[in-house]
């Protein structure tokens, strides 16, 4: 029954329903380059409208040490169930612009033959603002079908994209607020669209920045070259030493606290469809590669992993410059799984650098964010209600699956309000998330519209039990 009514709702308001979406695109909200701060509060402020026109009860724009977190609430009775929407209105930037083929704020609809009822290209379009508007309009949905069964809280922050720094003190400051029975998220993947799936584990991160210095200015490679250490050549030799020939991490102790997998769970692990050939068609890459014996799909999903996102120093400009740099730089995060820590692994990736540079160079080695890895049991009822609903818009179970991304919060969740959080994605991770021409499939946006309400509904019955 309730079926029928959700679609007729989604067919009879398809295109504002999209075109809503394509208005919050517009906005550049990218939290990792502070000119966009008044496009950040202009978002934020639209976030709280829409959730006010949709029918929350009390909707507030919540400051915090660095962009406001929109909170907003809909009571229906205070003995039912609280659901408690996690999202975030940040996006990455844009760059590079060049390789994008329409303008990142200026969405447009394109078909391609992954999503051949049409896509939204636009940043942002997947992660999170498409995923996250699926819930302020399956609210409303909810709303207007007077078909709310509990109660529902959302807390949709600006910061994700840089680590969410300040969220953590906001939780701790707003724990009473927060009380609810379950943390729902789209901020994730399914396997396709006619492969459901919900992951039931995310990783962690340590994300570390390393300065090597040389001598104490560039030097003319030719006079000095060949007797005073190049940083930018220790720096590879490092980076290099950190895998072996089995692209297992040397760093000492990096394995200590990683949970292995039993042959059972690996087991379940590989049901997950996986096309190799298809994989690396679509990367345009001629083989795939990384840790010895384990499956690419284990090698992302319960694997931690280093790697370098940046590097440079010297020389980068046009034509040659025989040149013997003073300092190297790079940018290396680690992805983490349970149960290792990101602050633990921070200071042994540390040791282990300053120890083995050799005395020819000094090196500095700095943390920026990072994030616990989380399980999610498929046990719980958040879980179960999450698997049924997908199962009947998909007409297929979802597989239980481990993302490799992270959601930094989604520990604290579990630590500071005791609550689990259901990884409720509907993206693809061909999306092209935090890439050139980042794009939401219709079908997927639609999709989870109609997919969420039925969460809430099946949440509500199996609290009941
Ligand atoms: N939504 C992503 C995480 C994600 C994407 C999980 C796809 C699973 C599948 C999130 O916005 C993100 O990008 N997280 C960052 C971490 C953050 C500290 C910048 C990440 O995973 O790199
Ligand atoms: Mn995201
Ligand atoms: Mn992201």
């Amino acid at each position: 029954m309730e079926k029928s009514v959700i679609t007729s709702y989604v067919d009879q308001n398809k295109e504002r329903l999209l075109n809503e979406l394509m208005d919050l695109l517009r906005i550049p909200s990218i939290s990792a380059d502070s000119k966009y701060k008044p496009d950040m509060l202009k978002t934020a402020e639209a976030v709280k409208q829409r959730l006010i026109e949709a029918g929350a009860d009390k909707a507030e724009i919540s400051a915090t040490n660095g962009f406001p977190v929109v909170y907003a609430e809909k009571i229906i009775d205070p003995s039912k169930p609280t659901v408690v929407v996690y999202g975030h209105y940040d996006v990455q930037p844009a760059d590079p612009i060049n390789l994008w083929h329409s303008p990142p704020f200026e969405p447009v609809i394109k078909k391609t033959e992954e999503h051949p009822d049409g896509a939204i290209y636009a940043r942002g379009a997947c992660d999170d603002k498409g995923q996250m508007y699926m819930h302020v309009k399956a609210f409303e949905l909810m709303m207007k079908t007077n078909t709310l069964p509990c109660n529902v809280k959302f807390m949709i922050e600006g910061e994700e994209e840089v680590g969410s720094p300040n969220l953590g003190p906001w939780i701790i400051a707003n724990k009473e607020k927060l009380k609810g029975d379950v943390i729902l998220i789209s901020d994730t993947s399914i396997i396709a669209n006619d492969i459901p799936s919900i992951d039931s584990g995310l990783r962690g991160l340590a994300y570390m920045e390393v300065e090597v210095t040389g001598p104490n200015r560039d030097l003319h490679s030719g006079v000095y070259g060949g007797a005073v250490a190049n940083p930018i050549n220790i720096l590879c030799q490092l980076i290099a030493d950190c895998h072996d020939e089995n692209r297992h991490i040397t760093i000492p102790g990096f394995y200590d606290d990683v949970l292995e997998l039993s042959a059972n769970e690996r087991m379940e692990l590989a049901k997950a469809p996986f096309d190799v050939a298809a994989y690396n068609k679509d990367l345009d890459v001629a083989d795939v590669l990384g840790e010895k014996g384990y499956s690419s799909i284990e090698r992302t999903g319960i694997r931690p992993t280093l790697d370098v996102n940046g590097i440079w120093g010297g020389y980068t400009g046009e034509g040659a410059k025989t040149v013997l740099p003073s300092k190297a730089f790079a940018k290396i995060s680690m992805r983490l799984v349970p149960d290792q820590g990101s602050k633990k692994i921070s200071e042994l990736f540390q040791k282990h650098f300053e120890k083995v540079a050799p005395a020819s160079v000094k090196v500095k080695v700095t943390a920026h964010h990072g994030g616990e890895p989380v399980m999610v049991s498929i046990d719980s009822i958040g879980y179960k209600a999450a698997s049924r609903a997908m199962e009947e818009t998909y007409g297929k179970k979802p597989i239980p699956t481990r993302s490799g991304g992270s959601i930094p919060i989604v520990a604290l969740f579990k630590k500071e309000l005791g609550l689990d959080s259901i990884l409720f994605g509907f993206g693809l991770d061909s999306d092209a998330l935090h890439s050139p021409n980042e794009h939401y499939g219709l079908f997927n946006y639609y999709k989870g519209i109609e997919t969420i309400p039925l969460f809430y509904k099946y949440f509500t019955q199996l609290n009941k039990k």
